[in-house]
């Protein structure tokens, strides 16, 4: 029996989800996990390097070479890949075109289940994902499973590219991008995106953040003993 406790918030691309898990991971002071951070550094290191996702062989080696770390500073989640911060290149278009290939592969979706459960091991987490509630902590004490309409998930993907100064990505792109994610995350073979039974339903296309946070809280503390 698990004795620290796990907080899982799977989901569609752009829904939110790191949002609501920081805030969350905040005000319980849970450690604060995003496991797709993983997968888009993954993907950074294998367009680095020119390595074909088809190619089993250079795949594992790959993953052999790959050493991912989280520094934590005021709950915003920061990766290291082999030691270098990659938390900016990672949220570019290039890594987001990749990144469902690269976390359909079994080799590459193998690792980084079992680093999370390592990292989830021992202390309080809020992880976000898509197969954390299904595959990485199905005894997780909470499950959410996040959703929104997805032209406003575009927008609001929209808006924080040009935030961090993408002026060439238009709103037409990041929607293609995000329906082609959809469809690759929900329909891959390993571990699809698809909500536990036990996930309680969240909808935010209405919804402010506080409000979102307020319910989430309500739902943790009606669960957790
Ligand atoms: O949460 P995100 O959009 O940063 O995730 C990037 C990609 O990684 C997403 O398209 C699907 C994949 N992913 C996954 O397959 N499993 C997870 N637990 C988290 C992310």
């Amino acid at each position: 029996m698990r004795k620290n406790l796990v907080i899982a918030i799977d989901g569609y691309s752009s829904c939110g989800k790191s949002t609501l898990a920081k805030a969350l991971a905040k005000k319980l002071g849970f450690i604060y996990i995003d496991s797709g951070a993983m997968y888009r550094a993954v993907t950074l290191y294998f367009i680095r390097n020119n390595i074909d996702v088809n190619n089993q062989e250079a795949v594992a080696d790959a993953l052999e070479h790959i050493e991912l770390n989280f520094h934590s500073r005021d709950y915003q989640s920061h990766i290291t890949l082999n030691g270098e911060e990659v938390s900016e290149e990672i949220r570019q278009m290039p890594v987001s075109e990749y990144v469902s290939e690269v976390s359909a592969n079994k080799l590459v979706r193998k690792d980084m289940v079992k680093q999370q459960q390592r990292m989830g091991k021992s202390k309080n987490i809020v992880m976000d994902g898509r197969d954390i509630g299904t595959t990485v902590f199905e005894d997780a004490a909470v499950k959410f499973f996040m959703t929104a309409d997805p032209k406003i998930r575009a927008e609001r993907r929209f808006k924080e590219l040009q935030s961090k100064g993408d002026t060439t990505t238009t709103l037409e792109e990041v929607f293609e991008n995000l329906a082609h994610r959809d469809y690759a995350d929900t329909t891959r073979a390993e571990s699809p995106l698809t909500r536990a039974e036990d996930a309680i339903i969240l909808d935010n296309t209405e919804l402010t953040e506080a409000e979102q946070l307020d319910f989430a809280l309500d739902m943790v503390h009606q669960h957790l003993p």
